[in-house]
């Protein structure tokens, strides 16, 4: 498929599934050939959680980055997978920070094999992704990658080091979710386009689109940890306060709840513990105060933002899958 004119009517997630099903596959085929380490430990638990049922977006979004530049070889497939490896090699590592247990529904690979096992092959596999990269012979792309590596490391950093602390100004949420988050989904996107030798208007247009997009994704992120069903999501809920962390929803509730309330929710950040019941009287709480619809409200209008970097872009398939893509970002479940 190319940018070319529009050949397929795209107004939902799943007609961009359909749409882009080949493409998809080709970025499966890529991680299952990069798989191929020579200690059959490191492929076991690398398997075990790149096979488990991930959205597979950030790949989604370099090849639609590099389609709607126009691009029309094969290596996106290759390169999409790479970025998979990356955002994987987080995910390991940040399921040992977070003590997560559950992860697309099933236990967590530090679960498994415990923490040291999930850190090494998370190494692993920013390395083995960084190797095989470098075989681009692309300056621009080593460049973006690197950069996002770097600023993922750092919004980890940040975000520990407000570990526990329920005054974390705003601001500084969302320096920590655009380095964590957004850095990495900018950079699939600026890859995309620089993959099709876009012009630096254009790679400039899609990374703020990416940019704008992760921020969405991450808030939704955090306001599901509250909201959504965890059978779906694949993830416990209200692990956020369970671990110390004050994400958005939270840091709205703290400046709109009474004072006993606050000190309640101090008091289960301090002492982790959050029970079933606990959760349920926070999210009326948070509906109460209008803390969800806040972070929604804000979610959306990133999408808004980030919708708004793709109008120098004529409209042709890609453009109309990433327009979708995007509203999926916060409309999501999961
Ligand atoms: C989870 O990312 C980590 C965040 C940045 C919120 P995804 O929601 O993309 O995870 P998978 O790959 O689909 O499981
Ligand atoms: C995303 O934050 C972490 C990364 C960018 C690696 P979360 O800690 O909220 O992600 P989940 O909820 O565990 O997937
Ligand atoms: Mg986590
Ligand atoms: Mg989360």
């Amino acid at each position: 498929m190319s940018q070319g004119p529009i050949t397929s009517t795209i107004n939902n997630m799943a007609d961009v599934w359909e749409a882009y099903r080949d493409e998809l596959d080709g970025v499966e085929c890529q991680v299952r050939a990069n798989l191929d380490s020579s200690v059959a430990l490191v492929n076991t638990v690398a398997g075990h959680i790149l096979n488990s049922g991930g959205k597979r977006i950030r790949p989604l979004l370099l090849l639609l980055s590099a389609r709607l530049c126009g691009y029309a070889g094969r290596d996106h497939h290759r390169l999409g997978s790479l970025v998979e490896f990356i955002h994987t090699a987080t995910l390991l590592h940040d399921d040992v920070v977070d003590d997560a247990d559950i992860r697309r529904g099933l236990r967590t690979a530090r679960k498994i094999w415990g923490n040291q096992i999930s850190i090494l092959v998370g190494d692993y596999l920013y390395s083995k992704a960084i190797c095989e990269i470098v075989d681009f012979q692309n300056q621009g792309i080593n460049e973006v990658l690197a950069e996002a590596c770097k600023k993922m490391a750092e919004g980890e950093v940040l975000q520990l080091q407000y570990n526990g602390n329920p005054s974390m100004p705003e601001a500084d949420y969302f320096k920590i979710v655009e380095h964590k988050t957004a850095s990495l989904i900018a950079a699939a996107c600026r890859m995309g386009a620089i993959l099709a030798d876009a012009s630096d208007t254009q790679q400039d247009a899609l990374f703020q689109f990416g940019q704008h997009l992760g921020v969405a994704f991450q808030v939704t992120d955090d306001t599901l940890d509250y909201t959504a069903n965890d059978e779906r999501l694949g993830k416990a809920l209200g692990q956020d306060l369970r671990q110390g962390k004050a994400s958005l929803p939270l840091l709205h509730l703290l400046h709109h709840c009474s004072e006993q309330d606050r000190l309640m929710i101090i008091d289960r950040m301090d002492t982790r513990t959050l029970t079933t019941e606990d959760l349920d009287r926070l999210i009326g709480l948070m509906n109460d105060a209008g803390s969800i619809a806040y972070a929604t409200d804000l979610a959306r209008a990133y999408i808004g933002k980030a919708q708004h970097n793709l109008s120098l872009f004529e409209d042709c398939t890609a453009k109309r899958a990433l327009l979708v893509v995007a509203d999926y970002m916060v409309t999501r479940d999961r």
